[in-house]
């Protein structure tokens, strides 16, 4: 199983600073990527077909879209459909992600219907999860997991292909904080992470990835990236510079 190192670059960067920043990384990391490593980002949809451009020629390089809705098209002001994406050059797409739960919102359910809906539309999909610090301060991490994660996956067929969908824990305290989960905190999330995709899916949840998301910097990601059934990382602030995201790639 490949490590994935997808970074998420959130509302920033125009069209012009996506592309060059998308080139810059092609430029520090590709020569150098192991063979066991993809890298994956997440521009804003403007700049989505400008990064899978600079993308398509590089093996193990590839780009996703941050969001998307449950249909193919209709009048949905602002919404984008997975054949959009897939249109822009994304091969992947998130859902569930803290900001579009807690910013914007959405329900367990809707994030179950947008994680069945991206992966039936061909997208492969990473389902994200995670305690906010109340929830962590009132021992409520696994229930929280446990809900997140069966209500995510419902529709989700247990055919699906394991390096289809993967899950990325981002306890919402770790994310933009400066502030990582430890290594302990880290295991014993993923930990369960794993047991619950396994009661769901059997053995081929172990070749499910399930990535570590939260203030991830160059510093700490050879530690996190260690870890047992840490299969990848999503980066969000230390992504934006290609110095620091082409760091945490080859870490
Ligand atoms: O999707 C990425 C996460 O929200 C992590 O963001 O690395 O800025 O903490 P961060």
């Amino acid at each position: 199983m490949k490590k994935l190192m997808a970074a998420n670059w959130k509302m920033y960067k125009t069209w012009a600073e996506a592309e060059s920043t998308a080139r810059e990384l092609v430029g520090l990391a590709a020569d150098k990527l192991p063979a066991d490593r993809e890298v994956l980002v997440f521009p804003p949809f403007t700049a989505l077909k400008a990064v899978g451009d600079a993308f398509a020629p590089v093996d193990g390089f590839s780009a996703g879209g941050q969001d998307f809705y449950t249909e193919e098209e209709g009048a949905f002001t602002g919404e984008i459909s997975p054949k959009m994406l897939a249109d822009a050059g994304a091969s992947y797409g998130l859902t569930g992600h803290s900001e579009r739960r807690h910013v914007l919102g959405e329900s367990d359910e809707l994030v179950g219907r947008k994680t069945a809906y991206g992966l039936e539309k061909g997208l492969k999909v990473i389902l994200c999860v995670g305690e906010k610090i109340e929830e962590r301060k009132g021992g409520k991490v696994e229930e929280v997991l446990e809900r997140q994660i069966r209500a995510g996956l419902r529709d989700v067929p247990v055919g699906v292909e394991p390096d289809r969908i993967s899950v990325a824990y981002e306890p919402v305290w770790a994310i933009g904080t400066g502030e990582v989960a430890g290594p302990a905190e880290i295991q014993q999330a993923h930990g369960f992470t794993r047991k619950i995709l396994v009661s769901i899916y059997g053995e081929k949840a172990n070749e499910m990835r399930i990535l570590y998301g939260g203030s991830v910097k160059p510093g700490n990601c050879a530690e996190i990236i260690a870890l047992d059934n840490v299969d990848g990382v999503l980066v969000g602030g230390a992504s934006l510079l290609s110095e620091s995201f082409s760091q945490i790639v080859l870490a």
